[in-house]
């Protein structure tokens, strides 16, 4: 006897049946590990990226005064779970802008979307930033930024950062804490990412905006900017990178990825608490920019 009642959205339902459409909570564990060549193309900035162990399962990345530096999955995902452990740059790196995010701006040039994670540089002494941002089918004209300060110092070690991208969610983690969870409702249209998009990985010169707002440019005394990524995780629906959408997507055993419903209590009691503590900014709760706040946000304060 196979149940298979669709999840009505009720934790109490959710929790006694146990059914294929209705799972709370991701688990990441045991996700195969990929190296650098399996799974990424260098970007640009060339001889920047380079190989920091033999296997090829670290790289780094870096930025001085000729070039910043990239790479970029070899496939295109529809629906995925990403994961890299970060090491940021240390010591002064105002104006410098490390990513790790998901984006089909190459192939939908007027209504791409996208799912950022953005470390927005740091003034020695001051602590860092991290942003995260969402654009779906070109919505680049409301922007869905949220920052947060971090419990430690991402300079010191390797963290691990994470986006789970469902057809109804979008989970951020910092070493696997959700520290945000985007609902698809209706009222979003296209605006919630929907389309294949390729994981990429920078780090930039945004002397114009990244470190408040730009009054902090970067300093090339202190070039160059080494970022160190780890423990690349790429696992969900790819496409063919020739064919992209007319191949049919291959979720492989990434089938967890279409019963996700949300998180766990326990990780949504989490999210709170490091929400409370570390949230800096939130779109949703900007009423300046957004006098009537978007509509994922009134679905977000219940949460
Ligand atoms: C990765 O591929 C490059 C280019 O083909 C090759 O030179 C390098 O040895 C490979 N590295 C590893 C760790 O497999
Ligand atoms: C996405 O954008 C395209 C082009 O602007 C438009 O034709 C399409 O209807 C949009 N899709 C959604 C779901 O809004
Ligand atoms: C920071 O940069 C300055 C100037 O380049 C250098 O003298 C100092 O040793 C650096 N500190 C660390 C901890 O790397």
């Amino acid at each position: 006897m196979v149940f298979n009642f669709p999840c009505l959205g009720f934790l109490i339902l959710c929790t006694a049946l146990i059914t294929t459409n209705c799972v709370l909570g991701f688990s990441s564990k045991g996700l195969p590990i990929s190296s650098f060549n399996e799974s990424f193309f260098r970007l640009y900035g060339n001889n920047r990226v380079i190989f920091l162990d033999n296997e090829g399962k670290s790289v780094q990345i870096s930025l001085d005064k000729s070039s910043g530096s990239g790479f970029l999955s070899q496939d295109m995902y529809l629906h995925s779970y990403f994961s890299a452990s970060i090491k940021l740059p240390g010591n002064y790196t105002a104006g410098v802008v490390v990513t790790f995010y998901t984006s089909n701006g190459d192939e939908y040039k007027t209504n791409h979307d996208e799912i950022d994670f953005e470390f927005l540089g740091h003034v020695r002494g001051k602590p860092w930033l991290v942003q995260t941002n969402i654009y779906g089918n070109g919505s680049t004209n409301r922007g869905r930024e949220e920052r947060y300060n971090l419990w430690f110092d991402p300079t010191q070690d390797f963290h691990t950062y994470s986006i789970l991208w469902t057809s109804k969610w979008i989970v951020f983690y910092v070493d696997e804490v959700p520290i945000r969870v985007v609902q698809k409702v209706d009222a979003m249209g296209g605006d919630f990412p929907s389309k294949a998009m390729t994981l990429f990985a920078t780090i930039w010169d945004g002397s114009a905006w990244a470190t408040s707002g730009g009054k902090h440019k970067v300093n090339y005394k202190y070039a160059p900017f080494l970022a160190k990524y780890s423990n690349f995780v790429l696992y969900g629906c790819s496409l063919d990178p020739i064919q992209k959408e007319l191949a049919a997507e291959k979720c492989g055993s990434a089938t967890d990825l279409s019963t996700f419903n949300g998180l766990t209590t326990e990780e949504k009691s989490k999210m709170m608490k490091f929400r409370m503590k570390n949230l800096i900014y939130s779109y949703c709760n900007d009423r300046s920019r957004y006098p009537i706040p978007l509509p994922e946000c009134i679905v977000k304060r219940k949460l």
